[in-house]
């Protein structure tokens, strides 16, 4: 997809308003400052979702969510970034400029459409090629359910593909770049799927990115996928999602199964909500992904050792994104069988039943635990919370982390408050004054603190004097902070929002996010003197680790006249006492 300038992206967010973009899909009742409804993400009786115009940014208390007015449109209305950005563009009358000549569109363009016309190519093959039809027939797939799904074939030559669609020069620049070809011996070209019957692989607006092929007979490797290309990435694409979407409005859940044939054998029994990942654990951003569309997941696996234990990647992949009002399920099948074999054999109802025995993921995390430890014995409750722990910090704040803290606790029989206090420790937040309740985050430290109080008011930016004279101090996220500094400066009307949009995507974008939701337990008045006392403390650090590498300098060598004199101003100046925490 072409990118979206980011000096459009920065000017469409100065010009929305967070309050019409929300109060037009959820209706908001101003309350003070700020504006309020029961939050949309989750369910709840009493508000806690608030909307501030003034930094246009949301936040729900109950469970946590928050963003920008794009953010909002994203998890809302289930869009991709390009098509929220445009959505809103259009709203305010501006017109997302078009890629000129750009790299990617004009790039893209015939990638896909050699796609396109390899799935055609296959389509048809697949009429004349009575061994592949015979092959789909005994594995009971339909008619209707192989033309919807696209399904082909490639047949058993070194060159079919490339003398139907790859004439020229062009031409085969397109099919090697789409990954249908590679380079065989003496430099040819030949063909990438040969004789297998060809899956492919949508992505969300339904255009082809890729291929899975399968061998008709028993030959190694059983499946073959497209080769990572500028369209095609394993690790975000599932396979299904689109048909999936197409035949649901509303989608009640999403199975997520192993193999291409599960996806069609389920879809084909009209279980509409199967997808499956490409040969690859669960990823974070597939997460991401399929809760965009669904507010349950329900990963399925086989019962056996290996199932078992793909499903506990899944889960490690998966608690970071197990927030409030998100529900993550993993259901077992039987050994030996797999989706795909059991729909056929019991059908659409008795498979659908099985899906209400599907385990939650607390369960499934404290069974797994559970099951190593001796829960009948201190020593081992004491193991269960320790082997926890880990986990239990993975997950976002909120209800639901608090939820399978306290089930923790009961089985581990230890007093909630206790576990509570314990695990706190482990993480080393702040006592309560700054523990700010769930799907908040404890500001330690003065870098992360300076970021914080920017985001809730960046026109604070210009009482920071030069960003450039924090440069070397080495403490964790002080780049973050300056570059910020420098935007603000530079954007002395920008947004909270408009940082977020700024640098959406980015590692800068995702350290902000963090920040964004983090609660200062201060008055309005007080940001200013709070701001630039932690601007001095940063100060302050650089001037404490240059104290420290000087006198270590000097326990080994002379120092220079100049090392000398700064070291006498900085002992001079005071500030720097090394060691001593300033808040
Ligand atoms: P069928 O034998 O056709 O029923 O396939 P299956 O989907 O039951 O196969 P299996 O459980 O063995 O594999 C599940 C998924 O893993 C497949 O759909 C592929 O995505 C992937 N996979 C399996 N075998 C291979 C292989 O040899 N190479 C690659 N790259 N992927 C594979
Ligand atoms: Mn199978």
């Amino acid at each position: 997809m072409a990118r979206i300038p980011q000096s459009f992206i920065d000017e469409l967010v100065s010009r929305v308003d967070i309050v019409e973009v929300i109060d037009a899909r959820v209706p908001l009742k101003k309350h003070g400052r700020e504006f309020t409804a029961c939050c949309p993400f989750h369910n709840e009786k009493t508000p806690s979702f608030t909307v501030s115009p003034s930094k246009q940014f949301y936040h729900c208390f109950g469970c946590g969510a928050h963003g920008t007015a794009v953010g909002f449109l994203m998890e809302y209305e289930h869009l991709e970034f390009p098509e929220a950005v445009r959505q809103l563009a259009e709203q305010v009358g501006m017109e997302v400029p078009v890629e000129s000549g750009g790299e990617s569109q004009s790039m893209r363009a015939p990638l896909y459409e050699a796609l396109h016309n390899a799935q055609r190519f296959f389509h048809e093959q697949l009429k004349q090629s009575p061994a592949a039809v015979d092959y789909l027939k005994r594995r009971g797939v339909s008619g209707e359910i192989a033309a919807e799904f696209g399904i082909g074939f490639a047949p058993a030559a070194w060159d079919h593909l490339l003398k139907a669609i790859g004439k020229d020069a062009a031409a085969q620049k397109h099919l090697l770049d789409a990954g249908l070809i590679l380079s065989g011996e003496g430099g040819r070209w030949r063909d990438r799927f040969r004789e297998r019957v060809m899956f492919p692989i949508r992505d969300t607006r339904g255009r082809i990115i890729g291929f899975g092929g399968r061998v008709i007979g028993n030959e190694e490797p059983k499946y073959l996928n497209s080769p990572e290309t500028p369209l095609f990435h394993k690790g975000r694409e599932l396979y299904g999602l689109y048909e999936a979407r197409q035949a649901l409005r509303d989608i009640p859940r999403l199975l997520v199964v192993e193999g291409y044939m599960d996806v069609v054998a389920l879809h084909q029994h009209d279980l509409r909500y199967a997808v499956a990942t490409l040969g690859t654990a669960t990823t974070p951003e597939h997460l991401q992904k399929l809760f965009r569309v669904t507010p349950e997941v329900v990963f399925c696996f086989d019962g056996d050792r290996a199932g078992r234990a793909a499903a506990w990647r899944a889960l490690e992949n998966a608690l970071p994104e197990a927030r409030d009002g998100r529900q993550l399920k993993f259901l077992f099948l039987p050994e030996g069988e797999d989706p795909d074999t059991l729909v056929r054999k019991e059908g659409r109802e008795a498979f659908e039943a099985r899906l209400k025995t599907a385990v939650p993921l607390s369960v499934f995390l404290l069974d797994s635990l559970s099951a190593q430890t001796d829960l009948s014995s201190l020593d081992g409750r004491a193991r269960l919370v320790e082997l926890a722990r880990p986990h239990l910090g993975k997950l976002p704040a909120g209800v639901y982390r608090e939820m399978l803290a306290a089930e923790l606790a009961r089985r581990a029989q230890v007093n909630p408050e206790k576990l509570t206090m314990l695990n706190q420790a482990a993480r080393r937040k702040v006592p309560s004054s700054q523990d700010a309740g769930p799907g908040r985050t404890a500001l330690t430290g003065p870098v992360r603190r300076a970021i914080a109080l920017l985001l809730h008011r960046p026109t604070l930016a210009a009482l920071a004097g030069n960003p450039a004279d924090l440069a070397d101090t080495q403490l964790r996220g002080v780049e973050t902070l300056k570059t910020l500094l420098e935007f603000a400066q530079g954007h002395p009307h920008v947004t909270k929002a408009g940082l977020l949009e700024h640098w959406r995507d980015t590692e800068t974008g995702e350290h902000l996010m963090k920040l964004a939701q983090a609660e200062l337990v201060l008055p309005e008045e007080a940001l200013e003197s709070e701001f630039q006392a932690v601007i001095a403390s940063v100060a302050g650090r650089r001037d404490e680790q240059r104290l420290a590498a000087l006198l270590e300098a000097s326990r080994q060598r002379p120092l220079a006249s100049e090392e000398k004199a700064e070291l006498g101003q900085l002992i001079k100046a005071g500030r720097a006492t090394p060691g001593v925490d300033k808040p």
